[in-house]
């Protein structure tokens, strides 16, 4: 059973004492969340056990990172549930911080990444990498692990922290991980709660649209009949409403040059997609590394 910790003092000194007593070799590894977990956060917790002599799990609705008008107060919370998951997956240590034990005063620190933040998500969410980047850092210093767990799901994410971790020297190594699914294609994501069924059917368009990706791309198309295929077959489907649909290098975020066929093009790509359906943003993606 893991240890539920709520402060970051009883967290601190129960992490010193795992060093304290293990051997340099164990490391100790560490997965960050909101909560409501699905078998995706299992799925980073079960590699952490598995690579590491101590996981801890934190589970933080963080308010800086939500805009106004998103879904902060109506975020899904079941704290009995994700321990049993946390639990089953042999967590260490969940750490459960209230808002004011993270922010106990008005912050006047904030971390900024650049240029990764500008497309995608970083565009349509002003602020939310922001909210992203520094509560990540104020939870590495807080949790000092050796190395962290994120979801490829959230693949900007990914590129943002993996970027802050590398200008500022932190000393954790970033470890991402690969996107878990529904058996019919639907990524796994806190948020498919708030679906609707006909919602939820129609957006299995995401997943299936993106698995053709690479065969449009051995055919011969470029990024921009790429991104105008994938909307065109999204919005087929009347209940989507498309925030974004885009394709840029990974993990610069840049976009690639738009009438050269994709093939010809020798760099990771990231093909990214932002839809609503009813009140409900989904996000998914795929990852084409150059053969
Ligand atoms: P949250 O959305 O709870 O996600 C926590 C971690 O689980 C992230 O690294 C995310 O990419 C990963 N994850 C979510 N769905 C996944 C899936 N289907 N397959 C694999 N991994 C998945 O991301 C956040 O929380 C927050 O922004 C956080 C990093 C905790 C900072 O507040």
């Amino acid at each position: 059973k893991p240890i539920i910790i709520r402060t970051i003092a009883e967290l601190r000194q129960e992490i010193s004492a795992y060093r304290r007593r293990s051997s340099y070799d164990q490391k100790v590894g560490f997965v960050p969340t909101m909560g409501y977990l699905h078998d995706g956060h299992a799925s980073l917790l079960r590699k952490s056990v598995s690579d590491n002599g101590l996981t801890v799990l934190s589970i933080f609705v963080n308010p800086i990172q939500f805009g106004p008008g998103e879904d902060l107060d109506k975020y899904p919370r079941d704290e009995e549930r994700d321990i049993r998951v946390a639990t089953e997956a042999g967590t260490d240590i969940v750490f459960l911080p209230s808002v004011q034990e993270m922010y106990p005063q008005s912050r006047v620190t904030t971390v900024t990444v650049a240029e990764v933040t500008d497309s995608l998500c970083g565009a349509s969410r002003p602020g939310h990498f922001d909210g992203v980047a520094t509560v990540v850092a104020k939870l590495f210093n807080i949790v000092q692990p050796d190395r962290a767990y994120f979801g490829m799901k959230d693949a900007q994410q990914v590129a943002v922290v993996t970027r802050m971790v590398q200008d500022l020297n932190l000393p954790v190594e970033i470890v991402p991980c690969p996107i878990l699914r529904e058996k019919d294609g639907l990524a796994l994501s806190s948020r498919n709660v708030y679906l609707g069924a006909e919602e939820r059917t129609q957006a299995l368009q995401l997943s299936k649209s993106l698995s053709q990706v690479e065969e449009w791309i051995m055919e011969g198309m470029t990024a921009t009949q790429i991104i105008a295929r994938l909307k065109a077959e999204i919005e087929f489907f009347p209940l989507a409403d498309i925030d974004y649909v885009d394709i840029l290098t990974y993990p610069e975020l840049t976009p690639p040059n738009g009438e050269l066929p994709l093939k010809e093009i020798d760099v990771s790509l990231l093909v990214a997609v932002a839809v609503r359906y009813g009140k409900t943003r989904l996000i998914d993606n795929k990852l084409l590394n150059p053969s």
